[in-house]
């Protein structure tokens, strides 16, 4: 399994990923929603990534810059393909993002355990921002790497 960017051929199945996510749920995105997506990935300041393993794209992220806090990356997105959840791939994906791009925010739903349990497994923790039932995570450069 590698992690890569994205391009615009893997833009169809980087939404597979994700709409396979949802159907686990019972909550298929409309057509509006994913055309939605579609242009974030495009956007000019996304950073897209792609986990593939043996041809195939399992999982993918999608980041850019926070609105909020200069130097932040926002992080919109974040799945894996349910026939290969729990294997690694989140953490790879994050550990991608993270190795090059320090200071990462992004929301989650309080009660979603298994984001909770792969954000808090990559160094993320809570800022202690909620808004309705979404919490706030962030990860910042670990003290040894901050310069004096
Ligand atoms: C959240 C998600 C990306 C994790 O991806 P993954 O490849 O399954 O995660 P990993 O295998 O790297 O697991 C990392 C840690 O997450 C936690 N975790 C993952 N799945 C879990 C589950 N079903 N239950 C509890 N904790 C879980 C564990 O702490 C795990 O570490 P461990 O296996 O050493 O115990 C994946 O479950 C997913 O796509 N979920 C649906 C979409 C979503 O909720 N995205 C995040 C918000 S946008």
């Amino acid at each position: 399994m590698t992690v890569r960017p994205g391009t615009r051929f893997d833009e169809d199945a980087a939404i597979e990923v994700w709409r396979a996510c949802l159907g686990v749920r019972g909550r298929l995105p409309s057509a509006a929603r994913i055309a939605q997506v579609r242009r974030k990935l495009r956007a000019p300041d996304a950073l897209h990534l792609v986990a593939e393993d043996d041809g195939r794209v399992v999982g993918m992220l999608l980041a850019e810059l926070s609105t909020e806090e200069a130097g932040v990356l926002h992080l919109s997105m974040l799945f894996v393909h349910p026939d290969r959840w729990r294997r690694g791939i989140g953490t790879s994906l994050l550990t991608a993002l993270t190795s090059r791009y320090p200071r990462v925010s992004t929301w989650t739903a309080a009660d979603d355990e298994p984001a909770l349990g792969a954000y808090a497994r990559s160094g993320f923790v809570r800022t202690g921002r909620v808004q309705d039932d979404l919490v706030q995570l962030a990860k910042s450069p670990a003290a040894q790497d901050v310069p004096p």
